[in-house]
């Protein structure tokens, strides 16, 4: 029986697969390379002695679907395929709404008739909107400000009435805070498309020349150095993070929702400093106006993830920084 991942040549994506590898399972990857490459999966053979099963397939085409369900056996569904930038949605929501929900709605479709049964689902802290305090519980309000985060919305809600019309089901809903960082090895990592609008990307394209200067958006939040606040997580550990919820839906039918962060806050300042000092580079910022639908603080309460999951995140802001450095590095 194989595991599928959807999207497994994405950043997020091509780390989980890694430890699968590593795990011993059997990995079959589906991804459009709308914002990958193939050469991901030399990678991933270079690390891992294994090059994964791969299909260029989007999940918009059903019956290309259908032809993987068909000559594979697939046991699980890891699904992270998907567009993933807030500022775009605002820009062209319809993309969003049918690459993402159509998307989903056809592996589901074809899951369903296939009778598999077993899925982990990549979301995002951004279903939490503007969070009445922190740090944030599973449990809290879920409001949305933009059409990416309402696809992930949309698809929790879809996921919950799939299992209340049909409880064999096992559903993992997984909240991702701030992925950041990249294999140790520097083999793969993050690559935006075009200029990037987060923080590490960032940072990193002003260490190796490509920008002049990183814009920090406030200094006038209630946070103890005025900038923004967030849960950044180690993509390694947020890999080994899918491997424990693959445990909880094999074993238990229904539906799990856990956060997965560091449970730590950490300021741009504090991420400016740390990458300055383990690379020792300088990195030249200046204070600008707050981005537009931008909030002050933002990290996990993860006691449920340790609790259910019995995972945590082993890699500090230290690592992460290296971490991201060196990919840029290795890149070159
Ligand atoms: P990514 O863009 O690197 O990976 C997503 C992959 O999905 C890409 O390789 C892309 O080519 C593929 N894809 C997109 N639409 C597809 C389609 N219709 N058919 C087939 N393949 C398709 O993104 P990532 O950072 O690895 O994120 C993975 C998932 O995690 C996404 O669903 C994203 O929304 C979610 N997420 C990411 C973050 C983050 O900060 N990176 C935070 C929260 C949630
Ligand atoms: C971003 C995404 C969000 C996603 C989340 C997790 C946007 C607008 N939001 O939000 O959809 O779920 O990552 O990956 O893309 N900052 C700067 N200068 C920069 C870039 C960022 O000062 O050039 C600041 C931001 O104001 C924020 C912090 O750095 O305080 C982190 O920003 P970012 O990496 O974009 O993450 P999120 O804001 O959490």
């Amino acid at each position: 029986m194989s595991v599928l991942v959807t999207g497994g040549t994405g950043y997020i994506g091509s780390h989980t697969v890694v430890e699968l590898i590593n795990k011993g399972e059997d990995v079959v990857i589906l991804d459009n390379l709308s914002n990958s490459t193939i050469e991901v999966l030399d990678k991933i053979k270079q690390i891992t002695g294994v090059l994964p099963k791969f299909y260029k397939v989007d999940l918009l085409d059903i019956n290309s679907l259908e032809d993987i369900f068909t000559q594979n056996s697939i046991e699980l569904v890891i699904h992270f395929a998907g567009l993933k930038s807030l500022t775009e949605s605002i820009g062209i929501p319809l993309e969003y709404y049918n690459n993402n929900i159509t998307g989903t709605l056809n592996l589901l479709k074809t899951m369903k008739k296939h009778n598999c049964k077993k899925i982990i689902f990549s979301s995002s802290a951004s279903v939490y909107g503007l969070p009445k305090a922190v740090p944030i519980t599973e449990n809290f309000d879920l409001h949305t400000t933009n059409p990416y985060a309402t696809t992930k919305l949309m698809i929790e809600q879809i996921l919950n009435d799939l299992y209340i019309s049909d409880n064999e089901f096992s559903i993992c809903i997984l909240r991702y805070f701030n992925p950041i960082g990249a294999h140790e090895s520097g083999l793969i990592g993050e690559i935006p498309n075009g200029k990037p609008n987060n923080l590490l990307p960032y940072i990193v394209r002003v260490a190796n020349g490509q920008y002049d200067c990183l814009n920090v958006f406030g200094n006038d939040y209630k946070t103890k150095d005025g900038t923004g606040v967030r849960d950044y997580i180690h993509v390694v550990d947020l890999a080994i993070g899918h491997i424990k919820a693959m445990d909880k839906v094999r074993n238990d039918i229904g539906v799990h929702i856990y956060n997965l962060g560091t449970g730590k806050g950490y300021s741009v300042l504090d991420v400016i400093n740390t990458f300055e000092k383990v690379n020792n580079i300088k990195i030249k910022y200046k204070f600008v106006q707050r981005r537009p639908g931008d909030i002050g603080e933002c990290y996990a309460n993860a006691n449920k993830a340790k609790e259910e999951l019995n995972w945590e995140a082993k890699r500090d802001l230290e690592q992460m920084c290296k971490d991201s450095w060196n990919f840029i590095l290795k890149s070159k």
